[in-house]
């Protein structure tokens, strides 16, 4: 593979570097194309173009490899916790077991919300939706935690407490704003729970009936954090960055990152596929009919749970999620849902679809995430909260690597301007 590129432009050549990564991709460097050629380049939706460098997450996607810092996410799902996942991204080596323990200690410490912050739940529309809630009451949280303002040096333990703090919280906001959905009571997080177990506990617990998490759900629900925990630069990744890359705040970057998460091409797709299954069931259309109008050019649906910019193969997630299913359909809690049978059928018939096949649309990790909630109750519009939940420490860790990175300038990507020419200006009586 060379070592540059080289560029013929208006009679002249002009040679760029070519630079390999750990995992043999190639990136060519073209800092100085501008000041060099006058040209910038052009790439919608950023297809061809690398924002940064990064040691945190390798993804694969003809080959549907997913790994945190060289861990494959096959392993870490089955064999790790997601406090163990979280500190791996944030820190680049699994905890040590003194680490495990520290971490725990901070995240229980930190699992409470200010008490000011309550009255936020009670007074939002009842039917609001989750995820504005959880944007705005994310960036709230820095308004109570002003000693990460004096000390925001990522490698001080005041960084470790904010980040143990953000992902604790995150848990806590999450099941308070459900609480305060249905008219029930707080349930706060107890410390002698695990981070699952804890944030089951303050969902579906209360004073009147006691609920104690099935194992099977709290393995289940773990893995699926994992899963969700990072994924290189996605769009609402590289919005946490782009907004971190400006001095803002981790609190306002991650607020920005949850809303970028909600929209439906991205975390949103896991409540438009339930959406999806449900309309199957609710309205009797056949899964034919809506694999049939997800190929119209004339009608913008797209089949949600269905594609991907960088998995050309399946999503290893998303076969994750396949081989927990027998766990979930055998563990007693679950009561056999329909919509599973006709996401089966689903997924069955749109693999064998020329159009799908032609543009290698496979099934991506938000196809079942959806179903493994409903059974353990999480509401339809708390889905892509529970996806947050999960991409928080992927977030922290971006945000930091950005800011370690001594190479980081404020994002101001560039454009090509198509609009009108220089013009005078025309007074409003002349306007007609
Ligand atoms: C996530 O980036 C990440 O890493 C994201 C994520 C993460 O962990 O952060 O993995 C999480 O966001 C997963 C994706 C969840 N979104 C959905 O499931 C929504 C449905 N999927 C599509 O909107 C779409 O596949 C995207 C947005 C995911 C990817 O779109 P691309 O890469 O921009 O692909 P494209 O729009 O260029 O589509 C290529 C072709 C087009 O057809 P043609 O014009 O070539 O004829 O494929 C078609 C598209 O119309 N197509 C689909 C489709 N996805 C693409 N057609 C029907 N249904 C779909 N789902």
């Amino acid at each position: 593979m060379a070592d540059k590129l080289s560029l013929l432009y208006n009679g002249n050549t002009f040679e760029y570097p070519v630079l390999q990564g750990s995992e043999g991709e190639h990136a060519v460097d073209v800092s100085t194309l501008r000041k060099d050629t006058g040209l910038v380049t052009l790439d919608y939706g950023y297809l061809n173009t690398g924002s940064t460098q990064s040691k945190i997450t390798f993804v694969d996607g003809e080959k549907g490899i997913l790994r945190y810092r060289g861990y494959a996410i096959e392993d870490l799902a089955t064999s790790a916790t997601f406090p163990e996942v979280a500190w791996l991204l944030i820190h680049g080596e699994l905890p040590t077991e003194q680490e495990v323990v520290h971490f725990r200690k901070l995240l229980t410490e930190n699992a409470l919300i200010h008490e000011n912050l309550l009255s936020f739940f009670r007074e939002v529309p009842p039917n609001a939706h989750p995820m504005g809630i959880l944007a705005s009451v994310m960036n709230a949280l820095g308004l109570f935690n002003t000693k990460f303002y004096d000390d925001e040096q990522t490698g001080s333990e005041q960084f470790n407490i904010t980040a143990a703090s953000l992902i604790s919280k995150i848990r806590t906001v999450a099941a308070f704003s459900y609480k305060a959905s249905i008219g029930e009571p707080f349930v706060y997080p107890e410390a002698d729970r695990s981070y699952c177990s804890n944030f089951l506990n303050m969902m579906f617990s209360s004073r009147t009936r006691h609920y104690e998490p099935h194992p099977v759900m709290e393995k289940i629900l773990n893995a699926l954090l994992i899963i969700h925990a990072d994924h290189e630069q996605n769009c609402s990744t590289s919005t946490v960055r782009m907004v971190g890359s400006s001095g803002a705040s981790l609190y306002a970057s991650i607020c920005a990152g949850v809303c970028a998460l909600w929209g439906p091409r991205h975390g949103g797709a896991n409540q438009a596929v339930l959406e999806t299954l449900l309309d199957i069931q609710k309205s009797g259309m056949t899964v034919e009919q809506v694999i049939e109008r997800a190929k119209s050019k004339t009608d913008p649906y797209r089949l949600s749970g269905f594609g991907h910019r960088v998995y050309k193969s399946y999503d290893p997630r998303a076969r994750v999620l396949k081989s927990l299913l027998n766990e979930l359909l055998d563990c007693g809690e679950h009561v056999h849902d329909p919509l599973l049978d006709i996401a089966i059928e689903l997924e069955d018939k749109v693999l064998k679809d020329d159009y799908f096949i032609e543009r290698k649309l496979y099934p991506n990790v938000d196809f079942y995430s959806g179903i493994f909630y409903r059974a353990m109750g999480i509401p339809t519009d708390m889905l892509t909260v529970m996806f947050a939940i999960g991409r928080l420490p992927g977030w922290i860790a971006h945000w930091k690597e950005m800011h370690d990175d001594k190479n980081t300038k404020i994002n101001r990507p560039r454009q090509l301007y198509i609009g009108e020419p220089a013009r005078k200006f025309v007074p409003r009586y002349a306007r007609g």
